[in-house]
């Protein structure tokens, strides 16, 4: 202390980003001790890994607070759309989060250590009694701003490169599932078909088949849904088809497969365009699977489709419940629905995706699909479908 008065006392201000950089052992030291007793995944890292990244890291931000900084770009740092106007801190800040990401810190751990940086220099800069009074606040400030300006660029990459693995993991469990699901059914298939089976063994066989099939529904919905969270964009391959073949196609196994449930349908003229068949067959049968699920019970789905210029339309129709209005704008957004726990199911078989494989099907033909829904007139979706496929790739459903 005597020593920092004495400084003071001739006069010797020493700037904030100076003192970071004099001082940048002791604080270091000071904050490896701070994250060995309170961050728990810093076990994880050598006492010298901690040190090392921490001094890094305020060597930027007082490289920083030293370049030179217009009002223009101090007030866009504020509102956190920086111009990036220090690559070097820009880059240590995510190699930062890449680092503790590899050492399993969590968000909460990544951030406390920010703080405790923060806290450390202002507390021991206004200690030491070095920093000129005239300019003090303008440098915490400035300070202030390289900090939140790494620690905006720390978690955006963090929890960026956190949701990708969640989702490739996901990605890798279900393409993998497909095998095994694959020599279940076919031996439960063979089963019912046996000849030596009893009754009751023909029926669980049977309930294996329809297990089985229910499986591989999901794990073909969230091999989609990675595919469009990871790459953007449904691939789809489209060649010229008939909606009418489709729509007959599919609504005929669908009334098959749900014998209690009436469908009409109602197509209207000259159905063709450019599409992939597959994914046009999946879009009808998810809208008029959930309105038969999701409808009442006791009033048929209505299925109509007709031309509109140089695109055809696609509406499915049902009575009962009405979607809830505050719902309807994140009804295709399954991670919304699910972070809102919605009352899903109601017996309804599924994982909750298939609104949003709609979506994304629909949109990688350059289509856009709506819905409305009330207590009188009931629920509609309507798709509309260009009739030629877009030629290049459009950006998706991110
Ligand atoms: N035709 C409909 N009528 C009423 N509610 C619907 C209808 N279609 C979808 N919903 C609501 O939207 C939710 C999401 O649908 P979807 O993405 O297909 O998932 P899932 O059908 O597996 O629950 C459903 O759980 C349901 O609450
Ligand atoms: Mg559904």
């Amino acid at each position: 202390m005597s020593e920092a008065r004495s400084v003071v006392e001739r006069q010797v201000f020493v700037s904030l980003a100076d003192y970071v950089r004099a001082e940048v052992e002791s604080i270091v030291d000071e904050f490896a001790e701070f994250a060995r007793t309170h961050l728990k995944s810093a076990e994880r890292l050598s006492a010298v890994e901690l040190r090392d990244t921490a001094a890094e890291l305020l060597s930027h931000v007082a490289d920083d607070m030293d370049s030179h900084q217009s009002e223009t770009a101090r007030s866009d740092k504020s509102r956190g759309d920086s111009p990036l106007n220090s690559p070097g801190l820009v880059g240590e800040a995510k190699s930062h989060a890449q680092d503790r990401l590899a050492a399993r810190f969590t968000l909460n751990e990544m951030v406390s250590e920010y703080r405790a940086l923060r806290a450390n220099v202002v507390r021991r800069w206004r200690d030491a009694g070095v920093a000129d009074p005239a300019t003090a606040v303008e440098q915490v400030v400035r300070f202030n701003e390289a900090i939140d300006q790494a620690l905006t660029e720390s978690i955006e990459w963090y929890t960026s490169r956190r949701d990708e693995s969640r989702e490739l993991l996901s990605g890798v469990i279900a393409h993998d599932l497909r095998t095994p699901l694959g020599a279940i059914m076919m031996s439960a298939e063979y089963l019912v078909r046996s000849e030596e089976l009893t009754g009751p063994e023909t029926k669980a066989a049977r309930r294996i088949v329809n297990s089985a099939s229910t499986m591989a529904k999901m794990v073909s919905d969230l091999l989609d849904f990675t595919q469009v969270r990871m790459g953007g964009q449904l691939s789809i391959s489209p060649a010229p088809i008939s909606l009418h073949e489709l729509l007959n196609d599919a609504i005929g196994e669908l009334r098959a497969y749900h014998p209690e449930a009436s469908i009409e349908l109602d197509a209207q003229g000259e159905l063709d365009g450019v599409w992939d068949r597959d994914r046009l067959r999946q879009v009808v049968t998810n809208l008029v699977g959930n309105a038969i699920g999701h409808g009442a019970a006791d009033s048929p789905v209505t299925v109509r489709s007709a031309r509109s210029g140089e695109s055809v339309l696609l509406e499915v129709h049902n009575l009962g419940a009405p979607i809830a209005s505050e719902h309807l704008s994140d009804i295709f957004d399954p991670l919304k629905r699910f972070a809102r726990n919605s009352s899903n199911g109601r017996g309804h078989k599924g994982i909750g995706l298939g609104l949003f494989i709609v979506k994304a099907i629909v949109q990688a033909h350059g289509g856009s699909v709506k819905v409305v829904s009330s207590r009188e007139e009931g629920t509609t979706f309507t798709v509309k479908l260009p009739t030629t496929a877009p030629t290049e790739k459009r950006d998706g459903n991110r």
